[in-house]
């Protein structure tokens, strides 16, 4: 398994992007939002936990916990602000607009940044890159090489990410299936009613390496992404603001890689 943290480690060098950013101060305004969470004693952040090792359930102690690295990140940001932090966990479909409604302060969720999602929301900077594998059985691998041995795969994807639409864009309108968890994509690849699972580099990884009967494939599925940002309501530059400082002190002190070896750890993946 040590290949497998080294890969893991290999994805996600890509931070220095957040570093570069440098955080500014929020600013000094009426009616700070910062000021808001810090009276409300609690940041709260919505998520869809069925990622890891971005995001999932555990057991601690007995108590079902939701852990992960992105998580950790939203911890340090509670910290810094001296707040709790609450978790609202939910379907990834849904995250953006209960955003928007004012369930929550802030979305992680692995969240790749786009052009379609920025109308509705704004985003941190990224504090991540990666791209897209496919999940699939062990005796099935062979089969999968490239993308054109995609097309009319039954493939699945979580509803409303982007693996979905590339999981449209590579096996067909008709052979793609979108469900709302991602471990029910996974149960249907297991029965045999998928062929394959496009999710993101980490996760695919995950899967992999605690499932014998399942394998990650790389086909090359290119990435035109911006990263894995955090999401704020639309026009909460205060919030954006003091997210972006903080993620920046992660970066430099390397924080997230070491988030993310331990959440590996937790998913399940040996060192
Ligand atoms: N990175 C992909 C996207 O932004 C998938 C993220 C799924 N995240 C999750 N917590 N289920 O669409």
């Amino acid at each position: 398994m040590k290949k497998l943290i080294a890969l893991l480690l290999a994805a996600v060098m890509v931070f220095g992007l957040a570093a570069c950013s440098g955080g500014s101060e929020p600013a000094a305004g009426s009616a700070s939002v910062i000021d808001e969470i810090k009276t409300a004693g609690k940041l709260t952040v919505g998520t869809s936990a069925d990622y890891p090792p971005y995001e999932f359930h555990t057991e601690i102690d007995g108590v079902d916990t939701i852990v992960g690295f992105d998580i950790a990140i939203a911890q340090a940001i509670a910290d810094d602000m001296g707040v709790e932090l609450e978790i609202v966990d939910m379907s990834f479909d849904n995250l953006l607009m209960s955003l928007a409604n004012g369930e929550f302060d802030m979305v992680i969720a692995g969240m790749t940044s786009n052009e379609e999602r920025l109308k509705a929301v704004d985003f941190s900077e990224p504090y991540m890159v990666s791209k897209n594998l496919i999940l699939v059985k062990s005796e099935n691998a062979d089969k999968y090489k490239t993308l054109d041995d995609l097309k009319g795969a039954k493939g699945g994807a979580q509803t409303g990410s982007i693996p979905y639409q590339r999981c449209v864009e590579y096996c067909g309108e008709e052979s793609s299936v979108g469900l709302a968890k991602v471990q029910d994509l996974v149960m249907e690849l297991q029965a045999g009613k998928l062929d394959l699972i496009f999710l993101d580099y980490m996760t695919v990884l995950t899967y992999a390496a605690v499932n014998d009967d399942l394998e990650a494939v790389d086909v090359n599925i290119p990435t035109t992404d911006s990263g894995y940002c955090i999401a704020v309501e639309k026009g909460n530059t205060e919030l954006a603001e003091y997210i972006n400082g903080v993620l920046a002190k992660l970066a430099e002190s390397n924080a997230i890689e070491e988030f993310v070896v331990e959440a590996q750890q937790q998913a399940g993946m040996e060192e």
